[in-house]
């Protein structure tokens, strides 16, 4: 990773991960995705990314990570960012994996579009955020969203976005069981249960969410039952963080991970002391002390990591190499 040392232009950045605040699924759509109803918020929880450039001939991305991962969408990222900026060069990029994987807390989607939202800064190029949204679409459902951050409205695939007035940044703990969800299996289990009567409901009562937002009174994850029904420890999992004291509880995305919103951060902090100290959980469960990431706070990280290579008012960041 020679270019990580020198003679590279390079950054570090966090790659935070989400949670879905409300998550409805309504039905099959023609091009066998699922349309959806969903609140994205970030939470602190991130990857570490390190991500160097230089420009060359021909493009190569190497790609180190401590975790293993096969087919990695950080390299189909930065080689669909440099197509897309028609752009070749030498990217090198170092992952550290602090995210739990095939949770439900997008950590591999945040990932690539971290990718995204760094190589234009470093190549020298630039690319609108509605061609970064269409490149991240390409990845997967979940990328476009970490394009934009904070709290957000999902529909359709879950790439159709809207931003919403950031939720209060509630204190957050996070439970992931170690328990590998396989999502497109999850959506096939939910289809039998979706209906046109349920889907009215869905809507409306997803509405009143939005506009009740951080309540938890109203918000549901449909993939509850259906991946709770198969492993009957994330119920169990979902009451020990209401009886910690969590004013709401539910699961992420698909599962498996969980979380629990905490009026106060002594009170988080004393939620997570219980569940992680020893009482709680079992080996292969973990728990994290995190808070909501707003909008703004979640652009200035960004602007500080990019600091020297972007200009720092315009969002997606602007690379300062651009002629
Ligand atoms: O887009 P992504 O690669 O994350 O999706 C993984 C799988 O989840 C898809 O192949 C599909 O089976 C399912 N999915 C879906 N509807 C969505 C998002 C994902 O059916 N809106």
């Amino acid at each position: 990773m020679s270019g990580l040392e020198r003679g590279f232009r390079r950054a570090r950045v966090r790659a935070a991960a989400k949670i879905n605040l409300d998550l409805r699924v309504l039905g099959k759509r023609p091009d066998g995705f699922h349309e959806l109803r969903t609140i994205f918020q970030t939470v602190s929880l991130a990857d570490i990314v390190d991500i160097a450039f230089a420009p060359g001939r021909r493009t190569d991305v190497v790609l180190e990570d401590d975790a293993g991962i096969s087919d990695n969408l950080m390299a189909r990222a930065a080689r669909l960012a440099l197509q897309a900026m028609r752009i070749t060069g030498r990217v090198e990029m170092r992952l550290r994996k602090r995210i739990p994987m095939g949770a439900g807390l997008g950590g591999g989607s945040s990932d690539a579009a971290a990718v995204l939202l760094a190589l234009p800064a470093l190549a020298g190029g630039w690319l609108s955020l509605a061609e970064l949204t269409a490149v991240a679409a390409q990845l997967g459902s979940d990328v476009p969203f970490f394009l934009l951050g904070g709290t957000a409205v999902g529909i359709g695939r879950g790439t159709e976005l809207f931003p919403l007035p950031d939720a209060r940044a509630w204190p957050a703990v996070l439970v992931a069981p170690g328990i590998h969800v396989d999502t497109p299996g999850a959506y096939a289990a939910l289809s039998p249960c979706l209906t046109t009567e349920s889907q009215q409901n869905k809507i409306v009562s997803f509405q009143t969410h939005v506009w009740d937002l951080g309540s938890g009174k109203l918000a549901g994850n449909d993939f509850e039952t259906v991946v709770f029904e198969r492993h009957g420890r994330l119920p169990a999992l979902k009451k020990a963080l209401t009886r910690a004291g969590a004013s709401f509880a539910m699961m992420t995305g698909s599962g498996s991970a969980l979380f629990g919103l905490f009026p106060t951060r002594e009170g988080a902090s004393r939620a997570w002391r219980r569940l992680a100290g020893g009482s709680g959980l079992l080996t292969e469960e973990k728990a994290y002390r995190v808070s909501l990431v707003g909008r703004a706070r979640y652009r200035s990280m960004w602007r500080r990591a990019l600091a020297g290579h972007a200009i720092p008012e315009i969002w997606p960041p602007r690379s300062r190499y651009l002629k």
